[in-house]
């Protein structure tokens, strides 16, 4: 098994445990990840009215109003196919306008 190259970052502070954080994390937790993922509960992310939160690094994508049904996609999409799931993307952080 190679060494974790990203983290993935799920917040378990309590505005985003009120929003099923530790069930995001846990579905996260048994996922079937790639290698180089680690899952990490975090701290406050500093972005609760957004919650639940999670934030990817080394490249910086953070998702927001997850629900445990999101892991999956976000999984097999973005950690395991390199596209991230844009309808997830916190919108100030990823400065996404709609025309
Ligand atoms: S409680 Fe999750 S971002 Fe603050």
């Amino acid at each position: 098994m190679s060494e974790p190259q990203r983290q993935v970052f799920v917040c378990q502070n309590c505005t985003c445990l009120s929003r099923q954080a530790d069930e995001i994390l846990a579905t996260f937790e048994t996922a079937d990840l790639p290698d180089d993922v680690e899952i990490v509960p975090s701290g406050c992310l500093g972005q609760c009215n957004m919650g639940a939160n999670a934030r990817i690094v080394p490249e910086e994508t953070w998702y927001c109003r997850l629900t445990p049904e999101d892991v999956e996609q976000i999984v097999e999409q973005h950690l395991k196919g390199g596209e991230r799931v844009q309808e997830k993307l916190h919108p100030r952080i990823h400065m996404q306008f709609s025309l």
